[in-house]
């Protein structure tokens, strides 16, 4: 079973921890990636934002939510009076994984599958360890499943602040809240972008007002 349970230092605060998920090989993803992509933002932040991989963009340039899904991110939480550099943003796996296109050049995302995002998640309960937020949101099925169980659907269950589920190796430090939304990237391919935003505004908007 992969995992970089080995890799995770048990010490030092967010810096150590980022700096030693560079040389994290507790999966394949690494092989193909260009560099591992580690939360960023302050710590202890109230809100954490949980995605599910760096993008394109995010794997050349080494920092979590700077493509195209992430300017719609910073336009919602702008919209929603929620600071961005105040909050911690990471993703549930640290690499990205993709096939390339045919003949092409175009990197295509491909969903991490159970045992990579099994594999990573030391490093999301060390961020949410150190960061210690009041309230976790979930960015997408991949999020809300790893963290608020398999059957937990999006699309019913969205937009709902929910009591942070028991896990045991957070223990009592385990955050208050949670909350589902929508990807940014599903905004940003939406047949209909305007009504998708909104979407994702109003779930942004119970958190800003929790
Ligand atoms: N999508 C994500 O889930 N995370 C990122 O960092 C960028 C795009």
């Amino acid at each position: 079973e992969s995992t970089a349970a080995p890799y995770v230092p048990d010490r030092g605060g967010l810096r150590a921890l980022e700096e030693a998920s560079r040389g994290c090989r507790g999966c394949d993803l690494y092989r193909a990636a260009s560099q591992t992509v580690f939360g960023a933002g302050p710590a202890p932040a109230r809100l954490m934002f949980i995605g599910e991989q760096p993008g394109d963009r995010e794997d050349l340039e080494g920092e979590p939510f700077v493509g195209p899904a992430g300017r719609l991110l910073d336009r919602a939480l702008g919209d929603a009076g929620i600071d961005r550099s105040s909050a911690y943003l990471t993703n549930v796996v640290k690499h990205f994984k993709f096939v390339r296109e045919e003949r092409g050049k175009r990197r295509i995302h491909q969903k991490p599958n159970a045992a990579e995002i099994r594999a990573c998640r030391p490093w999301l309960t060390a961020e949410l360890q150190v960061v210690r937020p009041e309230i976790v949101v979930c960015l997408g099925a991949t999020a809300a499943k790893s963290l608020l169980g398999s059957s937990f659907s999006v699309t019913a269950d969205r937009g709902v602040l929910l009591d942070f589920p028991d896990v045991p190796e957070l223990g009592s430090q385990r955050p208050r809240l949670a909350l589902a939304t929508v990807h940014p990237s599903s905004v940003v391919r939406a047949p209909d972008r305007r009504s998708a935003f909104q979407g994702l505004l109003a779930d942004l908007e119970v958190v800003a007002r929790a």
